[in-house]
């Protein structure tokens, strides 16, 4: 049977349901009953999200939590969490707690310039591009100016434009480089379209534009966050190991993901858990804050973590330094109604306030997970969190919920044990 069809986005959201359901479903009617019940009972709010995307049939739900108690130079604030994962808003929360009574996170943005590039292809001499570039850069320029005039008037707008000579790299390629600075606004359309108008005003006979686009590797949009504290402040008292033990453990464990690629992976993947949970609760784009986190982490020529830790003095410092491209304006920052409500909860942020805002949540989640991997292990907590997903799984009211999360205090979570115990009571 073919399952192909064309004009989709054209019919409506009913035809679609039931082109989809009745090609690709045994049971039709189920698979709209589950599309259906996500929908918003309010139709305007559901009008807004059907609009965000082409041929939306349904919404898909994260969970949104809060993460309570930071403290960052030396203000409070609870963050807001978009995620699936379990244990990362509880891990949050405690870590920002435990640093809230010890001076809390201190951070500070190093750079906002973000950039976007006109790839070209030329093959006449360097001298005689150089000489038209020169001639036309002025010109360049204004061609934007209609574009930039309100960013301008908010103190952005573009920095500076160069031509670079990429020939070496790949035959008769150029780029105008340009930096920008978008201010509050992640700045992704306003960039394309002052790239696409330099572009159209650069274009003569002889060069041969290729493509105008931001670049999401953005370096010099930079923030870095830390904690530090006395390392016997790290422990509590009576604990049953030494301070400096610990300390010096979790620095290892820092410094293995500095030189072990497989592990800085992974150290970088639960630094993302707090970043995209944050980004995403606010509106921001996260595949591009993930493709440039990343990129960044390879920017010495290996794959390196992006946080850092250093005991000196009797001093445990650890920070994180990250390039984000974020925006507190335009995009889906004021269209999404809990984006809305994340940047109320942040006291309506800045872009480089959330930038530090964000930061934080990375360094804290990584905090967590190393703390849990160089004492108990991460299974014990992860695991208990996971309990009420396997319950969940296996359908248990809200009573035997209750009993088999108290029955699970005391002993080690598994997905057996849990189905075990389960049956147990079911059949007590
Ligand atoms: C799990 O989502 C994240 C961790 O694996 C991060 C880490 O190993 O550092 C716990």
């Amino acid at each position: 049977m073919v399952k192909r069809i064309s004009g989709f986005s054209k019919l409506s959201k009913q035809e679609k349901m039931n082109w989809l359901a009745t090609t690709f479903f045994q049971e039709s009617s189920a698979a709209k009953k589950i599309l259906e019940q996500y929908w918003n009972a309010d139709e305007k709010l559901q009008d807004l999200h059907d609009d965000f995307i082409e041929n939306t049939l349904s919404n898909f739900y994260l969970p949104f939590g809060v993460a309570p108690n930071f403290v960052i130079n030396g203000t409070d604030c609870t963050l807001p969490m978009a995620i699936e994962e379990s244990s990362v808003v509880a891990a949050a929360s405690l870590v920002g707690k435990f640093w809230s009574t010890r001076g809390g996170f201190y951070a500070t943005v190093l750079g906002t310039k973000k950039i976007g590039q006109v790839h070209f292809m030329y093959s006449g001499t360097l001298e005689s591009l150089q000489s038209y570039f020169t001639a036309v850069k002025k010109s360049l320029l204004q061609a934007t100016e209609n574009i930039t005039k309100n960013m301008r008037k908010r103190g952005g707008g573009i920095l500076d434009l160069e031509l670079r000579d990429k020939t070496a790299d790949l035959e008769n390629y150029y780029q105008l480089h340009v930096s920008f600075e978008t201010k509050d606004s992640m700045g992704a359309n306003f960039i394309n379209s002052c790239l696409e108008a330099i572009a159209k005003a650069f274009e003569k006979e002889g060069i041969e534009i290729v493509m105008s686009i931001l670049s999401n590797y953005v370096p010099e949009c930079l923030v870095r966050a830390e904690v530090s504290c006395p390392i016997a402040d790290l422990l509590p008292p009576n604990s049953p190991i030494a301070a400096e033990e610990y300390a010096q453990k979790f620095k290892n464990a820092v410094d293995i993901a500095h030189i072990e690629p497989h592990r800085a992976v992974t150290h970088n993947k639960g630094i993302m858990n707090g970043i995209d949970a944050v980004v995403l609760a606010t509106g921001n784009d996260f595949r591009a804050i993930e493709a440039c986190a990343h990129a960044y982490a390879a920017k010495d020529g290996s794959y390196k973590s992006l946080t850092q830790c250093e005991i000196q003095d009797g001093i445990f410092k650890f920070w994180i330094e990250i390039p984000l491209a974020l925006g507190t304006v335009g995009g889906l920052t004021a269209l999404h109604p809990l984006s809305k409500l994340s940047l109320e909860l942040l006291q309506q942020p800045s872009a480089e306030e959330l930038m530090k805002i964000i930061a934080v949540a990375g360094l804290a989640q990584n905090f967590a997970a190393l703390r849990a991997l160089t004492t108990t292990g991460i299974q014990q907590g992860h695991m208990k969190m996971h309990l009420m997903n396997i319950l969940n799984q296996l359908g248990a009211t809200a009573e035997e919920k209750q009993v088999l999360v108290k029955h699970f205090e005391n002993s080690p979570v598994s997905h057996s044990a849990v189905s075990e115990a389960y049956q147990k009571l079911k059949t007590a």
